[in-house]
Order: structure tokens, then C-alpha cells, then sequence
């Protein structure tokens, strides 16, 4: 067979502190591809990406991306800065009709979120993947809870309930996720990942949100510039869809020890199947086949594409991503996916600050 020609996708990367150095890690990795451009205005996050990529040649490094986007020949642009940037360096991004991944939460408010909706339509950019970085949809244990559900294992998908019991929020450069004025607050930030994949088994719309949450343990000692942390660390959050399927997502930040970081359950009218994603094992069982019965599976991850925090899921994101730009298709993370995981998490706060159940159109209206 005569080979493909694959075309060398060139890449800039815009911020390169931890999630931007996954990235890069995941890029230098990959066949036909060139990161040909980094930029990031904090010096020793810089000089991280210029040691990450010492042995690639040719990269341009630059302090602020109006210049990086005025001086580079990239196809594809990756948004890793704070959640509070992601807007406005995604708006210039977009204008420039370059394919785009924009890290999680896609803004920090439904009205950003739909503002760039809004700028994808006006620009009828058929052709530029505009895809959102949630990828916990492509941790392996996760991506099997999907496969069974797709092939019927649990039946109708009634009740989805997701546990995240984890360590406090790392450290960021400059603390900006200390306050939710820049990250959206923690059921955007961290959350919007679980409520992505809710709606995506649940296979419906969100409706309606009710949620209890509080900052109890972390970061109360902590001072920046005069100013307490404001950000929540443990939360129950219940969503309900459209076609009556129920989510939990069971929050807790101060849980570090825990055997799973994070375990996904989903109950159908025909089964149940759980993913313990830190163990990498997901158990199915069958309700005909009688009480206690489960099948259990040990889910490999290939160690090789393991380049940051995130299982090897980060490395599968890319490989999507660059799949739908070779071939023209439209991102399977897109806006609208990015919209209502951030939707669902401002209803959760909206409904803990004024304590009564959140109606989705109220935040998407
Ligand atoms: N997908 C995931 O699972 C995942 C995990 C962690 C973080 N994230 C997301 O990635 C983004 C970055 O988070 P992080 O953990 O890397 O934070 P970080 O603080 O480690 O890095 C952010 C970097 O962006 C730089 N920056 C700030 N403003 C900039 C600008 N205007 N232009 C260029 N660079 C700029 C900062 O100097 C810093 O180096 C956030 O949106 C975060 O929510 C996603």
C-alpha cells in the first residue's frame, strides 16, 4: 500500500506551567507533530518548557501570546493558562481560524462560554477544531464504563454517582486558584470534569441541580495579600437529566487517604458497573445473575503515554483531537460540552449560596 501522506501538525503552546508541560510532554511524543512555539509571561515556567523541549529545535519562545499568535505559523493552539485568561486568549485564538484545545473549565462563566458559542457560529469555522480539554472522558477505566454502557451491560442508565476523595488544590503560580473569581469556583473548576461525564452516560440535558457544599479544612491559614481563600472543598451535588437519570458527585478535598481518587458508578435496570480509577479495575454485574455476582476486570494502562497527572488520558485527548483535524471532523469535546459542565457547576453554587434547587435554564438563559 502506498503511504499516507500525514501532514506535520505545528503546534504553540500558551502557558506551560503543570498542565501546559503535560501537554508538551504528550506533543514531543507524537508522530507528525512539532511544537514550534511556548509562551508564558512567568520566567521559571518558561525556562520549565525550554528544558522539557531541549532537544527539539527551532522552538520560539515568547512572554505574551498576542505576539506568539502575530509571529508563529501554528495550525493548532493550546490554551494551558488560568482558568480566568481562558476567554480572552481563546476569543484571539478563535479569530484566527487556527485549531484550538482549550484546557478545562472552558471559562469561568456560562456567559464567556457562550460568547465564544457565539463567536464559533458567526465564524462558520467548519474547518477549525474548536475542542474543549475535558479529558477525563479518555482515562482508560473510564473509557470501559463508557464501552459497557454503549453495549448495553447495565441496561437503561438510571443512577450515575461519582466520588472524587482527593488532596487539597496544588499550588499554582501566582495562587490564582485560591479564589473563585478565577477559577470559576471548585464545582467549575475541578468539577466540571465529573459533570461531563455525567451528561455523557446520562445521554441527556441537565435540568435541574441541587447541591450542598461548604469550605470546611483547607487553605482557612492561608493569606494572599490580606485575603482568606474562598474556595470549596467538599460538596454533594445531585443532577437531574432530562430523561429522569439522577447524577451525585460526592466531593471531598481533604481525603487524601484514599486507596481510589476517584470511583464512577453507574445502575441501569438490567446492572451496575464501577470504575476505581486509581486501582484501574472496573467490576460489572449482572442482576440476572443473582445477588453478589460481578465480573471484575484489571483495565492496563500502557505506562508509555503516562506523561502527567492524568493516567495516559491527556496523550489519548491529543490523538482525538489530532484525528478530527486530519480528517475534518467536528471536536468530540466541542463548546457546547464545555458550556454545560461549567453550567452545572455555577448552578451548584448558585443553589449552595441560596440553598434551594437550581433550574439549568435559570445559568443558560
Ligand atoms: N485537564 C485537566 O485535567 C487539567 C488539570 C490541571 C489543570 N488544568 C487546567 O489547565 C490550566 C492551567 O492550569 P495549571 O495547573 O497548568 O496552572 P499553572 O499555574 O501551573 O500554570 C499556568 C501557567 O499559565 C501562565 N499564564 C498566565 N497567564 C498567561 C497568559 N496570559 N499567557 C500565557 N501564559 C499565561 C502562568 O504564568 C503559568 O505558568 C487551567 O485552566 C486548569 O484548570 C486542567
Amino acid at each position: 500500500m502506498p503511504a499516507v501522506d500525514v501532514k506535520i501538525l505545528k503546534y504553540a503552546i500558551v502557558g506551560s506551567g503543570m498542565m501546559g508541560l503535560e501537554h508538551i510532554r504528550n506533543l514531543i511524543e507524537m508522530p507528525n507533530t512539532q511544537i514550534i512555539a511556548v509562551c508564558d509571561p512567568h520566567t521559571p515556567s518558561l525556562e520549565k518548557a525550554r528544558r522539557a523541549l531541549n532537544r527539539v529545535e527551532g522552538v520560539r519562545y515568547f512572554v505574551n501570546y498576542k505576539d506568539l499568535l502575530a509571529n508563529c505559523q501554528a495550525d493548532v493552539v493550546v490554551i494551558a493558562t488560568p482558568n480566568h485568561t481562558h476567554m480572552e486568549i481563546a476569543e484571539e485564538v478563535m479569530r484566527t481560524g487556527k485549531h484550538v484545545l482549550i484546557e478545562k473549565p472552558l471559562c469561568t462563566t456560562v456567559s464567556d462560554c457562550k460568547k465564544l458559542i457565539e463567536l464559533q457560529t458567526d465564524a462558520q469555522s467548519e474547518n477549525q477544531v474548536v475542542w474543549v480539554g475535558l479529558e477525563y472522558r479518555y482515562m482508560a477505566p473510564t473509557r470501559r464504563v463508557l464501552q459497557e454502557i454503549g453495549r448495553g451491560a447495565v441496561g437503561s442508565v438510571k443512577m450515575i454517582s461519582i466520588r472524587e476523595h482527593r488532596y487539597p488544590f496544588l499550588e499554582k503560580v501566582e495562587d490564582w486558584n485560591r479564589f473563585n473569581v478565577n477559577t470559576g469556583g471548585t464545582l467549575v473548576e475541578k468539577c466540571c470534569h465529573f459533570f461531563d461525564l455525567m451528561c455523557l452516560i446520562a445521554n441527556s440535558r441537565p435540568v435541574s441541580v441541587i447541591a450542598s457544599g461548604s469550605q470546611d479544612v483547607n487553605h482557612l491559614n492561608e493569606k494572599y495579600d490580606g485575603k482568606t481563600p474562598d474556595i470549596l472543598d467538599n460538596a454533594f451535588v445531585i443532577v437531574n437529566f432530562e430523561n429522569g437519570v439522577r447524577g451525585l458527585l460526592d466531593l471531598c478535598m481533604f481525603a487524601e487517604a484514599s486507596k481510589n481518587e476517584q470511583e464512577i458508578c453507574v445502575v441501569g435496570d438490567a446492572g451496575k458497573i464501577e470504575a476505581m480509577i486509581s486501582e484501574s479495575i472496573v467490576r460489572v454485574g449482572r442482576r440476572k445473575d443473582g445477588y453478589g455476582s460481578f465480573q471484575e476486570y484489571a483495565i492496563e494502562i500502557d505506562q508509555n503515554i503516562v506523561k502527567g497527572f492524568h493516567h495516559g488520558a491527556s496523550y489519548v485527548e491529543h490523538i482525538q483531537f489530532q484525528h478530527a483535524v486530519h480528517n475534518n471532523f467536528q471536536a468530540e469535546v466541542g463548546l457546547l460540552d464545555g458550556l454545560l459542565s461549567v453550567a452545572i457547576g455555577q448552578a451548584a453554587h448558585l443553589s449552595i449560596d441560596e440553598k434551594r434547587l437550581v433550574q439549568m435554564s435559570e445559568v443558560l438563559s
